[in-house]
């Protein structure tokens, strides 16, 4: 007995003179808020970056279809033959990927962080609404979005969601034709409506945040965020709206 309570009590000094591991800078800085906050926004830039580019492309549907199927085909062959097909295509899908899972975790952590800084809610209603607004509307509009991009890819990458009826198989390389059965069924576009409608939110939203985060918040320089921000998530919304509303309308087929 008196052996094991020995042994015990050299383990606990033994643990008390232990110096704590240092951790690398960057995971030291994401374990606080502030860190966390960098992460979200540095993210949310190449986020953006994506979906400005994939708005971008997508207007080569009003060039025709082989315009869109061909561009499509150049994104598969991007540095090609001095990169292997599809490779840098692969680099910055995971690249997108990387982003997104850390986006998405900032988002959880700083959450859970906030609600234990806070176990009991603001005593005032106006308050806890003001504080609470923005970030409650982010991680709606953040969640829906999210569940449109597996939806997205099941229709227009995987084709699960994609064909029509009877119509036949699903070819990923014909672009344009995905596209366009797709908008045909009027509940699918007036989602891709609702959904770039919420994506355009959260878009606002974050993009002004950003500038929050990094500091960029003198009262003169706030006019040309709110600006950039407004802008930045009408061109997108414009535009990916137009797509469905165009497939609908005629204009696009
Ligand atoms: C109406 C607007 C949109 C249209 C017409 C559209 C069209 C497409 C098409 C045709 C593809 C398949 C490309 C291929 O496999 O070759 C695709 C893939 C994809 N889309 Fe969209 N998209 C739209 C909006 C969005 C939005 C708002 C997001 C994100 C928030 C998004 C995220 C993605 C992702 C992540 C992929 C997979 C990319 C890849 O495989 O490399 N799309 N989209």
């Amino acid at each position: 007995m008196a052996q094991v309570i020995a042994s015990r009590r050299a383990a606990v000094s033994g643990t008390a003179v232990r110096t704590r591991k240092k951790r690398p800078f960057l995971l030291d800085l994401y374990s606080t808020a502030v860190g966390k906050k960098y992460a979200m926004g540095i993210s949310g830039i190449a986020l953006m970056g994506f979906v400005l580019f994939h708005m971008i492309g997508n207007l080569k549907m009003y060039q025709g279809a082989s315009d869109l199927d061909n561009y499509a085909e150049f994104l598969k062959k991007l540095l090609y033959p001095l990169a292997p097909k599809e490779s840098v295509l692969w680099i910055l899908r995971s690249g997108l990927l990387a982003m997104l899972i850390l986006h998405l975790h900032a988002a959880w952590s700083l959450t859970v962080m906030n609600r234990r800084a806070r176990p009991t809610r603001y005593q005032s209603p106006r308050d806890y609404q003001v504080a609470n607004f923005a970030s409650r509307t982010m991680r709606w509009t953040g969640i829906i979005v999210l569940a449109f991009v597996a939806w997205h890819l099941a229709d227009l990458t995987f084709g699960v969601a994609n064909t029509v009826g009877t119509d036949g198989e699903f070819v990923r390389a014909n672009v344009y034709d995905n596209v366009v059965r797709s908008f045909e069924r009027v509940p699918v576009a007036l989602f891709y409506v609702v959904a770039n409608v919420l994506l355009g939110i959260h878009l606002y939203h974050g993009a002004w945040s950003i500038f929050q985060t990094f500091g960029w918040n003198r009262p003169r320089f706030n006019r040309w965020s709110r600006a950039f921000a407004t802008g930045f998530a009408a061109v997108v919304v414009v535009a990916n709206v137009s797509f469905p509303v165009a497939v609908l309308a005629g204009i696009v087929g």
